[in-house]
């Protein structure tokens, strides 16, 4: 298919695709289907060369030749992104929320001083990539197709400056559920995810890189994941892992604001909508370590789960702070099930999407 974009006073001719004679899809074994393990049967990539968006192409999935010397490797100015495509009800494709994570990328992109995407690229090139590999989009409803956009410095040098040449590719991937059943989590006291004046509300791919050491420790310990606290005193809760937290406290929803140390997830923002427009009481506030711990001991913290692209809803079963680890309600019919289902149904079809957040292919 060949269409023409405007990117300014540039128009380049869009977009060169490429088949892959025989398509992969009839060894992946759709009941099993483990998180970012297999990749759809193409891939779009697109290259920013001599300050340019060059012509993208979508081509079959598969290695790159990069030179050792390639930029990112040596000083990770990348970033990416995490979305999903859904099969709905009746059959039909549609994506949750990508403006909101094309805007999103663009924002770590302008924090790590790589080119802005340009909006037509972004998502004509995506539904293309999608209806090309529609047959990747699983059909049972609790899955989905994991979409990785990211953006890397591709030039090669090593000097330490920022790159000219950048990279842009979008990966698919069929995935089941994140986590198969709730998950311990450990209040980290030691080690910070993020600083203010820092990265931390971008997914800047060190982001993650820096957390894999915490995490690992939390792991050894007996946990699953750390709830990272603020920096200067580890007083407040920020994020749990990969996503951002909510807790019930009573019969409210309470999750830490927004900074510029936490990542505007767009599975908050979804969760944060949705349950406002049910009528529930919602608060954004700061959550310190010590109203958490009093909570847990009399009873009155009724559920704790992780919010985020991958995980959608994680439920927390147990929380750990110094020596004690405090047990949380996981109720089939709680706030955290009714919050999954209800974010399901919009996204399958099985309710109206009153908030236009699904974008057919
Ligand atoms: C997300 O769920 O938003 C993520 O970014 C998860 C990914 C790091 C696996």
């Amino acid at each position: 298919m060949l269409f023409i974009v405007h990117l300014g006073k540039f128009e380049i001719p869009f977009m060169k695709v490429s088949r892959t004679p025989k398509s992969r899809i009839d060894s992946i074994d759709f009941s099993n289907l483990p998180f970012g393990k297999y990749f759809a049967d193409h891939m779009l990539v697109c290259h920013f060369r001599n300050g340019a968006w060059q012509e993208p192409e979508i081509m079959p999935y598969g290695n790159v030749s990069l030179s050792y010397s390639l930029h990112a490797l040596h000083y990770g100015q990348a970033a990416f992104e995490g979305m999903k495509a859904y099969r709905r009800l009746d059959g039909s494709i549609a994506i949750f929320r990508p403006l909101d994570n094309f805007n999103r990328l663009n924002r770590s992109g302008e924090r790590l001083l790589m080119p802005q995407i340009p909006e037509d690229l972004f998502m004509h090139g995506l539904k293309e990539l999608l209806r090309i590999d529609e047959e990747w989009v699983p059909k049972n409803t609790e899955d989905s197709l994991y979409i990785r956009p990211f953006l890397f410095s591709s030039s090669e040098f090593i000097a330490a400056r920022p790159s000219e040449d950048y990279t842009f590719v979008i990966l698919t991937s069929p995935v089941g559920p994140y986590y198969p059943g709730a998950v311990k989590v450990k209040i980290e006291d030691q080690y910070t995810r993020a600083t203010s004046g820092g990265i931390g509300y971008t997914k800047a791919a060190g982001n993650y890189g820096g957390a894999f050491y915490p995490t690992q420790k939390a792991i050894e310990q007996g946990f699953k994941q750390v709830v990272w606290t603020d920096h200067r005193e580890h007083k407040y809760l920020e994020e749990s892992g990969t996503m951002n937290l909510m807790l019930r406290i009573g019969d409210s929803l309470v999750t830490p604001p927004l900074s510029d140390r936490i990542l505007a997830g767009i599975t908050r923002d979804s969760i944060l909508t949705l349950t406002r427009n049910w009528g529930m009481d919602v608060q954004e506030r700061l959550i310190s370590v010590d109203e958490v711990v009093e909570a847990a001991r009399s009873g009155n913290l009724k559920e704790a789960f992780g919010m985020g692209t991958a995980a959608v809803v994680s439920t927390i079963d147990g929380i750990g702070y110094k020596d004690e680890v405090f047990s949380v309600p996981t109720p089939a019919d709680g706030f955290a099930m009714k919050i999954k289902k209800g974010l399901t149904d919009i996204r399958i079809g099985a309710a109206p999407d009153k908030f236009g957040w699904m974008v057919s292919i």
